[in-house]
C-alpha cells in the first residue's frame, strides 16, 4: 500500500492511486484530519457514487457528526452560516436553488461574457509580457477567475480588490488554519448580504440581480440564500479555474510536442483541437482531485464494498479519469482525444454549474497564453514546483515562467 497524503504523493498522486485502482478500488482511509473515510478510485464505481440517491451532501448525516464539525466541507462557513448553498444539500431544496440559480447563470449570459474574458486576459498579460519572466500563478491564474466572477456577480470595481484578498487567504489557508479563513467567510457573507440588499432597491443586469429576480412557480430566493449562492458561485469557481489554467499550462509545458501542435493549430486560427485539449488537461492533471463529501443514509455496496449508514465516501475523479478500464492510454496526454467523458466536472446532480464558465475561461487564457508569449518555458525544476497540500483539490503554489520579452 503506497502512502498516501505525503509531499511526494502531492507532487504526484498518480502511480498511488494506479495501485488503488487495482488493489483497493473502494478503501478505508484516514485522512489527515484524522476523519475517516472511503475513497473510491474507478471509474465506473465513481460514476455511480456521484449519481448516487443514499450519499447525501448534507455533513449532518456524517456518524461523527458534531465531532467531524469543521473537518468536512469549506473552512469557515459554518460559522458564518452559508450552508444552504448547493453543495452542501439535498433534493427536494437542492433541486429549487439549483432551477432558481440556473434561470439566472444561462449559457446565454455565460457567452456575452466572452469579450470581457478576453480583455481581462489579455490586461493581465499585458503586465508582464514585457517583463521577460512571471510567476503564473500569482500574476495570471489566481486574478484572473476573481476578476472574472466579480464582474460576473455584479461586485463593483472598487470593491474587487477585497474580493481578491479574501480569495487569496481562503486558497492559501484552504487547508490550514481555520481562523482567519472563518474570518474572510465572515466578512465576505456580511459584504455579500449588504450588496444584496442594495441591489434589490435597483436591479441590473448582473448576476446578482439575476438571483433577485430569478422566480420558479412563484418562489424566489431569501436574501441568506442568494448570499450562499453568490458565495458558492465565488468559491467553487475560484480554486478551481486557478487549478485549470496552472495545471493546464504545467501540462503543456511538459509536452513539447503537443504543445507545438496546439500553438500551430492557434496560428492557423482553429479552435477545435483547444476546445479538446482543455477537456483533455481536465482529465490528465484536473482542478478537483477528489469530490467534495458525501455520507451513506443508508447501507450500500459500491464497487462490491459495503458502506455503512453515516460513513463519508470520497470519490476520487483523478484517479477515476485515469483508469484503464475507460480511457486507452490513460496515462498519456492527447490533446485531440474524442472520446473523453471525464469526471472533472463531476456527475449526476451536482454536476458543475460553471462548467460553461470554465471552458470559456480556460479556453481564453491559455489560449492567448501561447498565442503572445510563444516561446514560454518553466524557469523551475519539478523539485522547485510546491503543490498545495489541500485534500480536495489539487494545485501548484508557484508557477515560475520564462520567456522572449514582448
Ligand atoms: C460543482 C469542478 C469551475 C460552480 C462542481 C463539481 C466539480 C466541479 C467536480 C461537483 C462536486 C461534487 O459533486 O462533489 C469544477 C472545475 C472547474 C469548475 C474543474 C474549473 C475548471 C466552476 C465555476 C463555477 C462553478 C467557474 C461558477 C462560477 C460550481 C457549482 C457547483 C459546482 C455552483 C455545485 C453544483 C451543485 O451542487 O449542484 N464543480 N468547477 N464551478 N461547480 Fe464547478
Amino acid at each position: 500500500m503506497p502512502e498516501l497524503f505525503t509531499w511526494e504523493f502531492a507532487a504526484d498522486p498518480y502511480p498511488a492511486y494506479a495501485w488503488l485502482r487495482e488493489h483497493a478500488p473502494v478503501r478505508r482511509t484516514t485522512l489527515p484530519s484524522g476523519v475517516e473515510a472511503w475513497l473510491v478510485t474507478r471509474y465506473a464505481d465513481a460514476r455511480q457514487a456521484l449519481a448516487e440517491g443514499r450519499l447525501s451532501k448534507n455533513p449532518v448525516h456524517h456518524s461523527e457528526g458534531a465531532h467531524a464539525k469543521g473537518k468536512v466541507g469549506i473552512p469557515g462557513e459554518r460559522s458564518a452560516d452559508l450552508m444552504t448553498h448547493l453543495l452542501n444539500i439535498d433534493p427536494p431544496d437542492h433541486t429549487r436553488l439549483r432551477r432558481l440559480v440556473s434561470k439566472a447563470f444561462t449559457p446565454r449570459r455565460v457567452a456575452e461574457f466572452a469579450p470581457r474574458v478576453q480583455q481581462l486576459t489579455d490586461h493581465l498579460i499585458d503586465g508582464f509580457a514585457a517583463k521577460g519572466e512571471a510567476d503564473l500563478i500569482h500574476e495570471f491564474a489566481f486574478p484572473l477567475p476573481i476578476y472574472a466572477i466579480c464582474d460576473l456577480l455584479g461586485v463593483p470595481p472598487e470593491d474587487q480588490d477585497d474580493f481578491r484578498d479574501w480569495a487569496g487567504m481562503m486558497i492559501r489557508h484552504g487547508g490550514g488554519p481555520r481562523g482567519g479563513v472563518a474570518r474572510a467567510v465572515k466578512k465576505m457573507r456580511t459584504y455579500l448580504l449588504e450588496l444584496i440588499h442594495r441591489k434589490r432597491g435597483e436591479l441590473g443586469d448582473d448576476l446578482i440581480s439575476g438571483l433577485i429576480r430569478a422566480s420558479d412557480h412563484g418562489e424566489h430566493l431569501t436574501e441568506n440564500e442568494a448570499a450562499a449562492m453568490a458565495f458558492i458561485l465565488l468559491f467553487a469557481g475560484f480554486e478551481t479555474t486557478v487549478n485549470l489554467i496552472g495545471n493546464g499550462t504545467h501540462t503543456l509545458l511538459h509536452h513539447p510536442e503537443q504543445r507545438a501542435q496546439l500553438q500551430e493549430s492557434l496560428a492557423r486560427g482553429e479552435t477545435a483541437l483547444l476546445a479538446t485539449a482543455v477537456e483533455e488537461l481536465l482529465r490528465y492533471d484536473g482542478p478537483v482531485e477528489l469530490a467534495t463529501w458525501r455520507f451513506a443514509t443508508g447501507p450500500l455496496v459500491i464497487g462490491g464494498q459495503e458502506i455503512a449508514t453515516g460513513d463519508p465516501v470520497l470519490v476520487v475523479l483523478a484517479a477515476a479519469d485515469r483508469d484503464p478500464a475507460r480511457f486507452g492510454g490513460p496515462d498519456t496526454l492527447d490533446l485531440a482525444r474524442r472520446d473523453n467523458q471525464h469526471l472533472g466536472y463531476g456527475h449526476g446532480i451536482h454536476y458543475c454549474l460553471g462548467a460553461p464558465l470554465a471552458r470559456l475561461e480556460a479556453q481564453c487564457a491559455l489560449g492567448t497564453l501561447l498565442t503572445r508569449l510563444p516561446d514560454l518555458g518553466l524557469a523551475a525544476g519539478p523539485e522547485e514546483l510546491r503543490w498545495r497540500g489541500g485534500l480536495i483539490m489539487r494545485g501548484l503554489r508557484t508557477l515560475p515562467v520564462r520567456f522572449a520579452p514582448e
